[in-house]
């Protein structure tokens, strides 16, 4: 696997991603907007290029992608943020149905808890859809909860630093 930065002219493949995996991991939670790829590639081109727009933004934004013989198999967003109290939002992570459970999103989300750290962040918070059953990856990472909607790390190099057990 590959780790590369994004460029805005990745938009496309990551919507792309996202609307195959939202529609495989979670139906349920899916609906007609999430499935609007020029909408969300307007958005997303917009985050890379401009930075993000969401609430108490410091105005950036990142992605780090994961392919795995030249297709991109996950990808992991980030910005900076003064909301709950943390430094950085952690904006999106998906990996494909494909390949879950086997270390691609652990391995983003240490790489960005990595890229926080050396440029002095402390802290990264995670909005989620109550809902969604994979909002689990985040507790097992360590992410306590601050409300049912958002969890928090307070201590990003210790998570950029930790081992975790993968299903083989
Ligand atoms: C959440 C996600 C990014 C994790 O990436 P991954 O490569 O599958 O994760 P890893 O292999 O590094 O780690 C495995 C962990 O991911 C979570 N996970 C993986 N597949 C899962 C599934 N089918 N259901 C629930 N959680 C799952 C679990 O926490 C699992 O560890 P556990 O079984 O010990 O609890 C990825 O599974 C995904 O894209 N899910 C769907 C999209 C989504 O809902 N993203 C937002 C999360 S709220």
């Amino acid at each position: 696997m590959r780790l590369r930065d994004a460029t805005p002219a990745d938009a496309g493949a990551i919507v792309a991603l996202l609307i195959a995996t939202k529609e495989s991991s979670v139906p349920e939670l899916t609906d007609d907007h999430d499935r609007d790829a020029r909408f969300w590639t307007d958005r997303w081109h917009r985050y890379l290029a401009e930075g993000s727009r969401a609430e108490m933004s410091r105005g950036d934004g990142f992605a780090i992608l994961a392919e795995a013989d030249g297709r991109l198999v996950g990808f992991a967003a980030y910005h900076h943020t003064s909301r709950h109290g943390a430094d950085a939002e952690l904006e999106s992570i998906y990996v494909t149905k494909e390949a879950q459970g086997r270390g691609v999103g652990t391995g983003l989300l240490r790489t960005v808890a990595a890229r926080l750290s050396a440029d002095g962040s402390a802290s990264l918070c995670v909005g989620y859809d109550s809902r969604n059953p994979y909002k689990r990856f985040y507790a097992k990472h360590g992410a306590v909860e601050v409300n049912p909607h958002w969890a928090v790390w307070r201590d990003l190099p210790a998570l950029s630093r930790a081992a975790y057990p993968t299903r083989s």
